[in-house]
C-alpha cells in the first residue's frame, strides 16, 4: 500500500489558489515539499492529514481516502506543525506521555521513555519544557510524534529558526526515523538540506509543482557548472552559444554551461557590453537552488497576478 497518493489535489482559499492540481505519490523515503514562503506546502500538508477538506481532486495515506476515512488515516499518521505545538508548562516526559495517552498507546510511560531516547532528550526528560533550546523543543515534538509508531510522519519545516547544530542534528534523527521504516513527508524552503538529507523532492511554487525528483537528477538536469554574476544595472535576457540563462535573484543572474571556466570571460564580456556593472563572479556546481531559479525565473519574484487571475478565471468558467 502506498503511503502518501494525491490526485489533482486542489485547494483554493476564495479566488486564490493555494495549491493546484498537485499528483504525487510518496513511499518508504524522506520525501521534501521545497518551495518558498507561500507557494502551498502547509495547505499540502493539512489535506494530507485530513485537517483541511480539498476543494477538488483526492488523496488517500495508507490506502485510506483523506476526506471520507479520516479517521483511519489519523491512526496511521503524525503530524508535526510548522508552528511549535509542546506545552512550555510540563516537562518533556509528561509532553510526550500526555500525546501517548491521547493516541491509546498501551504502557504510555514506557513507551515515551523509548521516544525521549530515540530523540536524544533521555537526560532531560524531567526538565520543564521552557528551560529546552529551540532544537530540543523540535525534537520533543518529534518525540511525540513518533510515539505511537506512526506509518507517515508530516513534518511542517521542522529546522525553521534553528541554528545549523540543531538543524544538522533534527535530520539525521529524521534519517534514523526512515531507516526504522517510517516515510517521512516533510516541507522546507531550504534547498540545502533537502538536497542532502531527502530521497525526493518536488519544487513547488504558486501551488504548482514544477519539478519531482532525486536530488541529484534534478541537479544533472542542468549542465556541469554554475556561473553567478552579481550586477548592477538593468539586466536584459540574451543568448550565447553553448551558455544557458538560470534566471535572476534580486541583483544575481546565473547561467549554466558545460566549461565553466571557458563561460566565465565570455559572460563577463557580454554583461559588460550591454551595460552592466559586475561586482563579482562566481563559479559553482548545480544546486538545487539553481534548479528553483531553472524552472521558477526567480526565487524572490512576488506571486504573478496575471497567472492568478488567469486560473481564478479558468476556474469560474469550468
Ligand atoms: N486560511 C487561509 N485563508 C486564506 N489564505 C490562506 C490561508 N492559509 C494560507 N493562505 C494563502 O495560501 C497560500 C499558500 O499558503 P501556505 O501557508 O500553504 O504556504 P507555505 O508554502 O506553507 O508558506 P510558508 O513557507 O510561509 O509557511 C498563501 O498565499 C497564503 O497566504
Ligand atoms: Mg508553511
Amino acid at each position: 500500500m502506498t503511503a502518501i497518493e494525491s490526485h489533482n489535489l486542489t485547494k483554493y482559499y476564495d479566488d486564490l489558489c493555494a495549491v493546484d492540481h498537485l499528483s504525487l505519490s510518496v513511499d518508504n523515503e524522506i520525501f521534501a515539499l521545497l518551495g518558498p514562503n507561500g507557494s502551498g506546502k502547509t495547505t499540502t500538508v493539512l489535506m494530507l492529514t485530513t485537517l483541511l477538506r480539498p476543494t477538488e481532486g483526492s488523496a488517500t495515506v495508507c490506502g485510506y481516502d483523506c476526506v471520507t476515512e479520516g479517521n483511519n488515516v489519523r491512526k496511521k499518521i503524525s503530524y508535526v506543525p510548522q508552528d511549535m505545538a509542546v506545552d512550555i508548562k510540563l516537562t518533556g516526559r509528561e509532553n510526550v506521555v500526555f500525546f501517548a495517552k491521547l493516541y491509546g498507546v498501551s504502557n504510555p510511560k514506557e513507551k515515551a521513555d523509548e521516544a525521549l531516547a530515540i530523540m536524544d532528550l533521555a537526560d532531560r526528560a524531567d526538565d520543564l519544557v521552557k528551560t529546552y533550546s529551540g532544537g530540543m523543543r523540535r525534537r520533543l515534538e518529534l518525540a511525540q510524534a513518533l510515539v505511537h509508531k506512526p506509518a507517515v510522519l508530516f513534518l511542517d519545516e521542522p529546522t525553521l529558526g534553528l541554528d545549523v547544530a540543531a538543524r544538522k542534528k533534527i535530520w539525521e534523527h529524521i534519517q534514523e526515523l526512515r531507516s526504522l521504516g517510517m516515510t517521512v513527508f516533510v516541507t522546507t524552503h531550504y534547498m540545502d538540506e533537502a538536497d542532502r538529507y531527502c530521497d525526493r523532492v518536488a519544487i513547488i511554487s504558486q501551488g504548482i509543482i514544477r519539478v519531482i525528483g532525486e536530488p541529484k537528477n534534478l541537479k544533472a538536469q542542468l549542465m556541469k557548472d554554475v556561473i553567478t554574476a552579481k550586477i548592477s544595472g538593468e539586466y536584459f535576457p540574451f543568448n550565447l552559444n553553448g551558455i544557458r540563462f538560470l534566471g535572476r535573484k534580486e541583483d544575481e543572474v546565473s547561467f549554466t554551461a558545460e566549461n565553466g571556466r571557458e563561460a566565465l570571460p565570455i559572460i563577463a564580456e557580454a554583461l559588460t557590453a550591454r551595460g552592466m556593472k559586475i561586482h563579482s563572479l562566481s563559479l559553482h556546481e548545480p544546486t538545487l537552488d539553481d534548479v528553483f531559479l531553472n524552472v521558477v525565473g526567480s526565487s524572490d519574484e512576488p506571486r504573478s497576478f496575471n497567472d492568478q487571475q488567469f486560473r481564478v478565471m479558468l476556474r469560474r468558467r469550468k
